[in-house]
């Protein structure tokens, strides 16, 4: 897909978004500015009912006179108040989808003069909406446009909202390929590709530097597969002389649950398990493309959790890398193991900061829905820091409680800890108090996406599948921080 940025409607475009407003129940916005061209044809058919602008509304109108392209999509804005950042995202990604069902050589798209924070999520809307899940199939059904053509935007808020659209189209293919494709070694190779690509430092540890690293517990859960598991390190350099930021990924390729097996239905979206793994790699990608000034390392634990002859067992104890013992109560709660070896990893890298992305409990859906990610932390700062971000960028994400009785539920009787809670309640958060073990203290912020990485369901302005959430968030916060 091409991404343009024109000044006037290009005469060979087939289709135009146009953004309507409403203003006290007056037409108002873009399509009240191309009314005047039309003959007053859209303000007609606003007074008679047939053209509604009320927030995410889609009006579809053929050989609109004085409009030289055939389609034009109207689609609501609502009240400027309303319009934010997420509400622009999903304008532009509704009507791209909208328009998705037949090739397109070029769809113009007229917001008119946006704030930039919400003009960049527009963008970026606009190339995900048009891009399915379908990865495998040779007739898409959802076609991504030939070319994509923004009006009266500015070139750098043009160059952000592709950049970091197409990679969260990157997360979300990571996220859709199927696991037989899908597997720790190809997830390395696909991130050292992109690594060469974009000048990022990669390192791949494979399992025997693994053991070699004492990652006990991350190779734990990778035992029962005939798959062999890696750790990836990855360094974006910045241009400012400050420790880094650190993101971490859980990167389960497949969760079957291991021997605490999952039924068939919870077990069929597991792929998705390794969303956390996508968002780092899509984050790192963006952060390089955009030349931020802060320095960033992305590290992600890959494994495949597997029942075999060979699966860790209910009651093994694991050492973890950074010397706690473990006791393995159930071994579906695989992820915050892998996290374990990774996060000490991390803290190893001496950084400002620490924020881990996981498809971590279900019990994090229950709580949240599908659309809003979890967040705990042990620092309010960073905290605050990220929530403003992805505000910012149109992205939820909400806290929940870190208290202190928490803890007591993942300290062990036969060893250091266990990793489960006592029970369901709470489970987000006991599974957060389980990695706060291992971050030695430095500022950390862990983002439970198992509701918002991955939809069972389409929606009207996304297919089902991986969504790439919180790959606009991060790189607006690495952004704010290199702010000067
Ligand atoms: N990968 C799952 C969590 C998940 C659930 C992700 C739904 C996406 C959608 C995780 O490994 C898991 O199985 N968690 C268990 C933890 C429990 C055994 C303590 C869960 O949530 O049931
Ligand atoms: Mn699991
Ligand atoms: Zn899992």
């Amino acid at each position: 897909m091409n991404l343009e940025s024109h000044n006037n409607y290009p005469k060979d475009a087939d289709s135009l978004v146009l953004l309507a407003e409403d203003a006290g129940g007056e037409l108002s916005g873009p399509a009240a500015i191309q009314n005047a061209q039309a003959k007053a044809f859209l303000s007609q058919l606003h007074s008679r009912g047939d053209l509604d602008t009320k927030l995410h509304k889609i009006n579809t109108f053929y050989d609109v006179p004085g409009i030289d392209i055939p389609i034009v999509v109207v689609v609501g804005g609502g009240r400027k108040a309303e319009f934010d950042a997420q509400a622009a995202y999903r304008a532009a990604a509704i009507a791209a989808k909208v328009l998705s069902g037949k090739r397109r050589k070029r769809v113009v798209f007229d917001f008119g003069n946006l704030p930039k924070h919400i003009a960049r999520a527009a963008i970026a809307g606009s190339l995900n909406g048009c891009v399915g899940q379908d990865v495998m199939k040779a007739d898409k059904s959802i076609k991504p446009f030939d070319a994509i053509a923004w009006i009266a935007t500015d070139e750098s808020l043009l160059e952000w909202g592709k950049i970091v659209g197409q990679s969260m189209l990157l997360t979300r293919e990571l996220v859709n390929l199927p696991p037989n494709m899908m597997y720790p070694e190809e997830f390395a190779r696909r991130a050292a590709a992109v690594a060469s690509a974009e000048g990022l430092e990669i390192e791949i540890w494979d399992e025997i530097r693994l053991r070699r690293e004492n990652c006990g517990s991350l190779l734990a859960v990778a035992q029962g597969s005939t798959r062999p598991p890696r750790m990836l390190v990855l360094r974006y350099k910045g241009t400012r002389n400050t420790p880094p930021l650190a993101f971490v990924g859980k990167g389960v390729t497949f969760d079957s649950g291991g021997l605490s097996l999952k039924p068939s239905e919870s077990m069929l979206t597991m792929k998705c398990d390794m969303a956390g793994a996508a968002t780092v790699l899509g984050t790192m990608q963006a952060i390089a493309r955009l030349k931020l000034s802060t320095p960033v390392i992305g590290l992600v634990g890959l494994v495949e959790n597997m029942v075999s002859g060979a699966s860790y067992k209910l009651g093994d104890v694991l050492t973890a890398r950074n010397g706690k013992t473990i006791e393995v109560l159930n071994t579906d709660a695989e992820g915050r193991l892998v996290l374990a070896d990774v996060l000490d990893v991390a803290v190893q890298q001496k950084p400002s900061g620490i924020i881990d992305l996981a498809t971590l409990t279900g019990a994090c859906v229950v709580a949240l829905g599908t659309d809003i990610a979890g967040l705990m932390t042990n620092n309010n700062r960073l905290q605050e820091q990220l929530q403003r971000a992805a505000n910012e960028t149109g992205e939820e994400v909400w806290p929940l409680p870190m208290s202190r009785h928490f803890s007591e539920q993942v300290q062990g009787k036969v060893a250091d800890l266990k990793n489960v809670g006592d029970g369901r309640w709470g489970g987000a958060i006991t599974a957060a108090k389980f990695l706060e073990e291992f971050v030695s203290g430095v500022p950390w912020v862990h983002i439970d996406i198992a509701g918002p990485a991955f939809y069972d369901s389409p929606k009207n302005f996304q297919d089902a599948g991986g969504t790439g959430a919180m790959v606009r968030s991060l790189v607006t916060l690495v952004e704010s921080m290199g702010a000067p």
